[in-house]
């Protein structure tokens, strides 16, 4: 059968070569998937979830940032970067987007993805650690934190040293979005905040409810 020239550079048409793109995007996806969930055998407490979170979530985490507005968008926990492409991908070329992941071979991933965005930080520790990246950066507060910490499962030491520097850190004006499976800990961010929006997104596995604090008065 001859070849189709279709396509000068490949030899395949254009219809093909489409097919194959969504081949490769489709297998970038298991690929992160598997990175995910051998992570949650290793690390389950830390990682919290067998699989990233669905693009669905992704979209609802940022629905309520100013993106005209906001000039630092601090990201905790963000895993393969699902939350990071939506934010990046809306952000105002000068707003100063950082990461913090404590996973090490995640941050690798994030690298690949991500490293060569200009006003992006991608920084290996813990979200404990948040006012030493904003100070490094000459950043008095965040204007959003947007997290993926998995709050539930995390030593209870560990959380309540996260949301005090969070509440520290973030402009009285703020917004903390994260997302949690359950809402047994809602009682326990508003501890810190004095109000909470809340969101259910059902495409996601599981279903997650997305809670966006603010108030820190
Ligand atoms: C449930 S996963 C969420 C990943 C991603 N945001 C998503 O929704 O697909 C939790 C992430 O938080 C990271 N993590 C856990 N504790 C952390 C900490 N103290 N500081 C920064 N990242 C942390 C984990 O390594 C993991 O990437």
């Amino acid at each position: 059968m001859p070849l189709s020239f279709d396509c000068p550079l490949v030899g395949i048409s254009p219809r093909s070569l489409d097919c194959l793109i969504k081949i490769i995007i489709k297998c970038g996806d298991f690929v992160k998937n598997l990175l995910f969930l051998i992570q949650y055998i290793l690390k389950p407490r830390t990682t919290g979830a067998v699989l990233p979170s669905s693009k669905y979530l992704a979209r609802k985490m940022v629905a309520g940032i100013d993106f005209s507005a906001a000039r630092c968008i601090v990201e905790y926990g963000p895993g393969t970067g699902v939350f990071t492409e939506e934010i990046l991908s809306a952000r105002s070329a000068d707003t100063l987007v950082i990461l913090i992941e404590r996973n090490a071979d995640f941050c690798k991933t994030l690298e690949k993805r991500f490293g060569g965005y200009a006003n992006l930080k991608i920084i290996n520790y813990s979200a404990e650690r948040i006012g030493a990246y904003l100070q490094e950066n000459g950043i008095e507060h965040a204007d959003y934190i947007v997290s993926g910490l998995p709050f539930a499962s995390l030593p209870k030491v560990a959380s309540q040293n996260i949301l005090a520097q969070t509440k520290k850190h973030l402009s009285p004006s703020g917004k903390f979005i994260t997302f949690q499976y359950t809402l047994l800990t809602k009682k326990f961010f508003l501890g810190y905040f004095g109000d909470i929006e809340i969101k259910y997104e059902i495409r996601n596995i599981p279903p997650a409810f997305v809670l966006a604090l603010t108030d820190l008065s």
